[in-house]
């Protein structure tokens, strides 16, 4: 009946309230997806007559495989030397101003061959993996040319067909105006919409994002990437309020956006906005930390107009070079003030939703992908307490076990 049956579970099924703990679960797979999730004793026979693969979980803590929706993971090079002179008090905007920051990346980023880029990718991959991740947004965005961004995107294929993750490719031309369109920013959206257009023939977009911020794009220049975007049927998020209130989250919750992302500056009526369009938002501590940043996304207004919140590494080389979604978890809850249930669910269904993968995964439910993750722990609320113990056993991903140690 089942291809696949675990039992002693411990199931964190993150559907409906809280943890939504299931104690002495079962789950059975069939045909990649979850068929069974229940008390053990609520099996219609035992075990063994049911499946002839079963395996024990001896107890442990099973969640919804981790989704890091939001990273810019495909890229070359180094920033630590940014992150010295940040610390001498040089800001974000000025050495992006003064030519570095997501420059200097593209340029690193220019130069190496689309297999270098896919190593070093895999690598972070990986570490990802180390933590329980099952799915991964990946956006492009260090290429700002066509020829780079294609690279990227295609880099960010392989590892979806190669890696046996879950990927979701964003194509996020307009992060920065490149030095060739320097000036000339309202030509460089032209060349984006061009970009975009080109890159979706060759099926290699699923979202389309953008960088709205002074240093970034506006309001105004990030609408006509929307318009492009809608008129190829491709959904879209936003880069939005991460250091100024540009009325970014109004715009993308015009436009129906799965998601907001950052949002540090939002206005209450930003965040309206998004409740009435359902669009998620994406708080990233990661980004947060390093840009030693002090004003605090409305975690309070979200909850109070129910916008779900999903967390997310956001890991790029420049404001958040981290590759550790569990240490989100804790610094959702020790910066944020988000609850341990809300930070899983941002790492989970509010991170799902926020990609569109809300009917595939998210939750552990029947009918959905059998994506999960095994934990060594006694309670889900361990995972946002303690940082650096490493505690995932092993993933699963449509059904497929991938043990963290070779068994
Ligand atoms: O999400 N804000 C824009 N993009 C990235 C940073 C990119 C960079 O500095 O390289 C972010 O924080
Ligand atoms: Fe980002």
């Amino acid at each position: 009946m089942f291809d696949t049956l675990w039992k002693n579970v411990t199931a964190a099924t993150m559907a409906g309230e809280g943890f939504g703990i299931i104690n002495n679960a079962a789950i059975g797979v069939t045909g990649g997806k979850i068929s069974f999730i229940g008390p053990e004793n609520t099996l219609p026979k035992p075990a063994g007559q049911l499946c002839e693969y079963v395996f024990d979980a001896g107890g442990r803590v099973a969640t919804p495989g981790l989704i890091d929706c939001h990273t810019h993971l495909v890229y070359a090079g180094s920033r630590a030397h940014e992150f010295e002179q940040r610390l001498q008090g040089v800001s974000y905007e000025d050495i992006a101003r003064a030519g570095g920051g997501i420059a200097s990346t593209v340029k690193a980023t220019r130069e190496a061959s689309e297999d270098q880029l896919f190593d070093l990718a895999l690598l972070r991959l990986r570490s990802l993996f180390l933590d329980g991740t099952t799915t991964v947004e990946v956006k492009s965005g260090y290429g700002l040319d066509f020829e780079s961004e294609r690279k990227i995107l295609r880099v960010a294929t392989r590892l979806r067909d190669e890696a046996a993750f879950r990927v979701q490719r964003t194509f996020l031309g307009a992060h920065a105006v490149p030095p060739e369109f320097k000036a000339r920013a309202d030509e460089y959206v032209d060349a984006v919409c061009d970009m975009m257009q080109k890159l979706h023939a060759e099926q290699l977009v699923d979202t389309v994002d953008a960088f709205c911020e002074n240093i970034g794009f506006t309001t105004q220049q990030t609408r006509r990437i929307f318009e492009k975007a809608k008129s190829l049927g491709l959904p879209v998020k936003l880069h939005a309020e991460q250091l100024s209130d540009m009325q970014g989250a109004q715009l993308a919750a015009e436009y129906g956006a799965l998601s907001a992302d950052h949002l540090e500056y939002i206005s209450e009526a930003g965040v309206a906005a998004m409740a009435k369009a359902g669009t998620v938002a994406v708080l990233l501590p990661g980004a947060f930390y390093y840009l030693r940043e002090k004003t605090l996304p409305p975690v309070a207004l979200f909850r109070q107009y129910g916008v779900p919140m999903a967390i997310a590494t956001d890991h790029n080389p420049g404001t958040s070079p981290v590759l550790s979604p569990v240490l989100m978890l804790n610094m959702a809850c020790t910066l944020f003030r988000m609850t341990p249930e809300e930070a899983l669910a941002g790492l989970t269904r509010n991170a799902a939703k926020a990609l569109g993968y809300d009917k595939i995964c998210g939750t552990l439910e029947t009918g959905k992908a059998a994506d999960m993750a095994l934990w060594d722990i006694a309670h889900p609320r361990d995972l946002s307490y303690a940082v650096g113990h490493r505690p995932c056993h092993g993933i699963m991903i449509a059904g497929d076990w991938h043990p963290q140690e070779p068994e």
